[in-house]
């Protein structure tokens, strides 16, 4: 099937350097990884459960409208999962956040689902093991 995206330059330009460096022979190529790999991501994410620490690690525009509050608004409303948080002001306009969470694996999906979902955020990724696993 072919479809038709919009996407922002900057993106399409970030994706195409990418694709260049890793030697992929079209874009058409690169975007069906990029899919696959959302599909994967979203699949492990589906088997998150049981009781779990983990993290979720956020880039976002600080200046963007509204973009704190809701990130604030988030955290409050998933306060009992928040075991720390540790934010760096990258630069001018990016912050960077790491929330350590524990408690209701899909709890923990919810939130970071819903940070994921925010407008503005760059990059968002979780990580979680069963807290009951002694290493
Ligand atoms: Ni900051």
């Amino acid at each position: 099937m072919r479809i038709g995206v919009s996407l922002p330059d900057n993106l399409l330009g970030k994706f195409d350097e990418i694709i260049e460096k890793r030697g992929y022979s079209s874009r058409s190529e690169g975007i069906r990884d990029a899919i696959r790999s959302y599909i994967s991501y979203y699949e492990w994410m589906g088997d998150i459960k049981g009781n779990r620490v983990g993290t979720v690690a956020v880039v976002y525009d600080h200046t963007k409208r509204g973009l704190s509050n809701a990130l604030g608004d988030i955290q409050h409303h998933y306060s009992h999962l928040i075991k720390s948080s540790v934010h760096i002001h990258l630069d001018h306009d990016n912050c960077f956040e790491v929330i350590v969470l524990e408690g209701e694996g899909e709890e923990i999906k919810e939130i970071a689902e819903a940070i994921m979902a925010l407008k503005g955020v760059k990059s968002s990724k979780l990580t979680t093991v069963a807290s009951n696993e002694k290493m």
